[in-house]
């Protein structure tokens, strides 16, 4: 029987994690691709072979156009027809534009934008040959509001909105959709990262006065990545206890 895969970019990561168990938990093997490297890889691949033998990581660099094109021909080889797409790898080097560096600039547009260039372009020419395909791709609140220290990531999380409404109406008619999610402040490494003081404040301009949980969004990748989902494409699910209602 083929195999329904999926692959999940930065698939071992705090919201990533979860999107790879949910969706190994709903019938499909999962590719989590993790930074060649990474020290997750270490951590959860034992792990998850025990929990989650459908479960398998692959470290890749998202940003590196030619290794993308050839870990996606890898996975169709050796593990069948990547029907879905999770682009969510993605990193912050916030720092207020006066102060940014070239590095700073570069190294957030190609890990949060280049990248789902890199992988949709790969993935889309067998997902056209075979008429049907999930793209979706994790975008962020501060791509639709802005946010001070962040012109770096807001405008590479904003790029994938142009990106998915674009490509969803070229292959809308090819049983493909493409959509994006924009979580709000969620419980993760990212979020831990930032100043506690300026944490607070965030949490005080929530509506439902608690950052999200990495469940709240794998929830919303398993419902556009459902077959049913077909007549969904080139929408936005914003999904942030009313942080910014656009
Ligand atoms: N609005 C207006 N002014 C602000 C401000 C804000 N939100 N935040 C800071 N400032 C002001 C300060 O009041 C201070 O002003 P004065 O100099 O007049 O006193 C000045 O900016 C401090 O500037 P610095 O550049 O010296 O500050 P810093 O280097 O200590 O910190 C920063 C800058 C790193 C951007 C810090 O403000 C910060 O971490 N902000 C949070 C950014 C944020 O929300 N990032 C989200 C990360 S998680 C994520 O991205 C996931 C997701 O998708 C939601
Ligand atoms: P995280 O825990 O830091 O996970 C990020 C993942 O991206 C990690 O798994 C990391 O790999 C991977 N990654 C980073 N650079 C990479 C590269 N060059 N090549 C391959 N993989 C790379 O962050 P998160 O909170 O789960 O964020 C996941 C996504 O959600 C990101 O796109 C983020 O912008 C977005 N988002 C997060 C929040 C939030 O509040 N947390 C809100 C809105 C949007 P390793 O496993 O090797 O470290």
């Amino acid at each position: 029987m083929e195999r329904n895969v999926a692959l999940v970019t930065g698939g071992l990561g705090g919201i990533g994690l979860v999107i790879s168990k949910v969706l190994s938990e709903n019938g499909f093997h999962v590719v989590a691709g993790c930074r060649p490297n990474s020290a997750n890889a270490d951590k959860y691949q034992g792990e998850l072979a025990m929990t989650h033998p459908n479960i398998t990581v692959l470290p890749f660099n998202v940003g590196d156009y030619h290794e993308c094109q050839r870990v996606v021909l890898d996975i169709e080889e050796s593990h069948g027809p990547i029907k879905v797409l999770v682009n969510n790898a993605g990193i912050t080097k916030d720092g207020q534009l006066k102060k940014m560096t070239e590095d700073q600039w570069q190294d957030v547009l190609s890990t949060n934008l280049d990248s789902v260039f890199n992988l949709t372009r790969a993935a889309l020419g067998p997902m056209l040959e075979r008429q049907y395909g999930r793209i979706i791709s994790i975008s962020s609140i501060n791509g639709e509001k802005g946010q001070f220290g962040q012109c770096n990531y807001a405008a590479a999380k904003a790029g994938m909105y142009g990106f998915t409404k674009s490509l969803a109406q070229e292959v809308a008619a090819k049983g493909i959709t493409v959509n994006t999610i924009s979580p709000g402040y969620i419980e993760t490494d990212m979020i831990r990262a930032i100043k506690p003081e300026i944490q607070e404040a965030i949490k005080s301009q929530i509506p439902v006065k608690r950052f999200g949980q990495p469940e709240e969004i794998a929830r919303c990748v398993q419902f556009l990545a459902d077959e049913q989902a077909g007549y969904i494409t080139g929408s936005n699910l914003s999904v942030n206890g009313g942080q910014h209602m656009a």
